[in-house]
């Protein structure tokens, strides 16, 4: 498998990126919400700094996807796909990175306005603050911001997923195909 994209196939590194991410975000997101549910006690800090760190190295790897996609071109539509869908997806696609930069990005900011400071990434980087110094409005601004991208991100990413099982099912084309880990469509007999 090649670690280019082509006109037919998406590569290995575009593939990487897309699958390492939906399942990092499953388990972030599955964690993000027992962790909020749990008993305000300290041993639940451990739990915290690990959403933290995970969320950080999701935002990282969302920011080498999308400049590795500026070098990689992206397969081509499927012929019989009519221009307006061609252009949903687009949004769609548009919609899924921004919100895979606005949810990290907001819960930075919860933690860079709340008083537990410093934040060290994976206990080693440290991370610096993007409020200089604890600020009660700023917070509660910033947590309502993540938990409403949050659910916008598990929307999009849902309808996005359906329409991946549209493609395959109802259409019959490849699209879901070739973005498949272990599928070839290059070699395809
Ligand atoms: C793609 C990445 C992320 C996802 C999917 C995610 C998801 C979530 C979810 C589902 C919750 C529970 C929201 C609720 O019901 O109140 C949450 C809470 C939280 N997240 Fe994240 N998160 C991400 C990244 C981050 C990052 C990078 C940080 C900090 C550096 C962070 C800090 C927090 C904090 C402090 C809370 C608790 C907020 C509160 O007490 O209301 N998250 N996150
Ligand atoms: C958190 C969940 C997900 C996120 C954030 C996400 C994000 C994305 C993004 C941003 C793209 C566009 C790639 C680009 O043009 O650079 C994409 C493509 C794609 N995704 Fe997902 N995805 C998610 C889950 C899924 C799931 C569960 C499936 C399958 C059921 C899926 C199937 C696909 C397919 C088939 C493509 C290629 C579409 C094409 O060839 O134009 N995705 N995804």
């Amino acid at each position: 498998m090649a670690l280019k994209s082509d006109a037919a196939d998406w590569g290995s590194l575009a593939k990487f990126f897309h699958w390492t991410v939906v399942l990092l975000i499953l388990v972030q997101a599955t964690v993000g919400l027992v962790m909020v549910a749990l008993p305000k006690k300290p041993n639940v800090i451990a739990i915290f700094s690990f959403h933290k760190s995970l969320g950080l190295t999701i935002f990282l790897l969302a920011l080498l996807r999308l400049g590795w996609r500026a070098f990689d071109p992206h397969p081509l539509e499927p012929a019989t796909m009519p221009r307006s869908q061609v252009v949903g997806a687009h949004i769609g696609h548009a919609l899924l990175y921004t919100l895979l930069f606005a949810v990290p990005l907001s819960g930075w900011l919860v933690d860079s306005a709340s008083s537990l400071r410093p934040l060290f990434w994976w206990g080693i980087v440290h991370v610096p603050s993007l409020t200089g110094g604890a600020d009660k409005q700023i917070k509660a601004f910033a947590e309502a911001a993540h938990q409403w991208l949050f659910w916008t991100l598990a929307l999009a990413a849902a309808g996005h997923a359906a329409m991946a099982l549209v493609h395959h099912f109802f259409h019959r084309d490849n699209v879901l195909h070739r973005m498949l880990p272990s599928a070839d469509v290059r070699n395809a007999p």
